[in-house]
């Protein structure tokens, strides 16, 4: 009997997941005899029956397209907002995965898509996911689909800084994506041969930033590069995070997670335009005058490096073949050359950081990098 699959991609939109989604189609359809359609922009479009043909003419041509022909939105099937309310879609996400007829579900997405593909496995849903993200921050897999690109890009703008920031004679923050993780930034600082690099992962002292950069200055380099996270923080604040974050997991009553999500609230407004305070803090504190560049969305955007299509159109067939086998409620992981099926249950709510002891760092302090710590 033919097999009917349903394909969305929810959260931050990343490249290579037009890759993904054509490697599962085209295996789907023409190495295994299924049928696949799309839902527009993640479990919205699941929840509002919105779907999309996905033939085979639709699926040729996307292989090098960067974000996703089926739109996402970071939309969550139990909260999702609706005529200006929260309410929970989760029923009727399941009354349309039963009237298309789907055997399977397949959630392109990061951290928070697995979250909500195990809820709805939960509901009785067959469904498989695939990890993507620039963040390369979910849990058991080698690496997620799109960080490469971003890599690359963040790379070429600290390339491109550097000859500004020399010419100058000038401090160059560069704050890089990355959420609560540090793999983008420090991927990128070590490729472009940034001087500090900042990561959440490891709270800075801005005196040993800035003592690096004089230290700098007196052997004649004038101008340095701060690779810096979007997520890096300051000793203090750090210890005020984790303080929250401790409080939120161990919250009994709704007004004790009200006052932790109070209390990280707080932390994020402050961290808001903590990039720009830094600078000015190192000007301050060097004497060098300093410049913020914040590189943002380019990071997600455009044509996916060739190492991203090759691994989301490794996961993407994979993953049709693990639906032939009817293999689901598991997350398509890349391991080695190869996939593997890893159980949503080990992926979901939580989120792969970078070990103190990784060999990047490790790397990066051979050569002279400073972390701040
Ligand atoms: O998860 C990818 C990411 O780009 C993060 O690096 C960043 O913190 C976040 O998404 C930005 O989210 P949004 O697209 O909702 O602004």
């Amino acid at each position: 009997m033919t097999k009917y699959i349903g394909v969305l991609t929810a959260g931050g939109d990343s490249p290579g997941l037009n890759a993904a989604i054509r490697g599962v189609g085209k295996a789907a359809q023409g190495y295994h005899g299924m049928q696949v359609i799309g839902l527009r922009d993640g479990f919205r479009g699941l929840a509002e029956n919105r779907t999309t043909p996905l033939g085979g003419e639709v699926l040729s041509g996307i292989l090098t397209v960067g974000g996703t022909i089926l739109g996402t939105s970071r939309d969550k099937p139990h909260k999702m907002a609706v005529g200006g309310k929260e309410r929970d879609m989760t029923d009727a996400i399941v009354e349309n995965y039963q009237s298309n007829h789907l055997d399977a579900l397949v959630c392109l997405g990061g951290g928070g898509t697995q979250k909500n593909a195990l809820r709805l496995a939960s509901r009785g849903l067959n469904v498989i996911t695939l990890p993507k993200t620039i963040d390369n921050d979910v849990a058991m897999t080698d690496v997620t689909f799109g960080f490469d690109t971003a890599l690359g890009i963040a790379t070429d703008a600290i390339d491109r800084l550097h000859s500004t920031a020399h010419s100058h004679h000038r401090i160059i923050v560069v704050e890089i994506m990355g959420h609560r993780a540090g793999w983008l930034a420090l991927g990128a600082g070590i490729a472009g041969g940034a001087d500090v690099i900042l990561i959440p992962e490891i709270p800075y002292d801005v005196e040993t930033v800035a003592d690096a950069i004089r230290k700098r200055a007196r052997g004649g380099k004038k101008f340095s590069i701060v690779a810096v996270a979007e997520g890096a923080l300051p000793q203090s604040q750090a210890r005020k995070l984790d303080a929250a974050d401790a409080q939120k997991r161990t919250a009994r009553t709704k007004e004790d997670k009200k006052r932790a999500k109070a209390a990280l609230a707080a932390i994020a407004e402050q961290h808001g335009q903590h990039t720009v305070h830094l600078a000015q803090q190192l000007e301050g504190l060097t004497g060098l005058e300093a410049r913020v560049t914040i590189l943002g969305y380019v990071q997600r955007g455009g044509t996916p490096s060739a190492a991203d299509r090759l691994l989301a159109t490794r996961l993407g067939t994979a993953c049709a073949d693990l639906i032939n086998d009817g293999v689901f409620g598991v997350m398509v992981a890349a391991r080695g050359d190869g996939a593997e099926a890893v159980p949503l249950e080990q992926v979901a709510g939580k989120s792969k950081l970078v070990p103190q002891d990784h060999p990047w760092i490790a790397s990066a302090k051979r050569v002279g990098t400073s972390f701040g710590d």
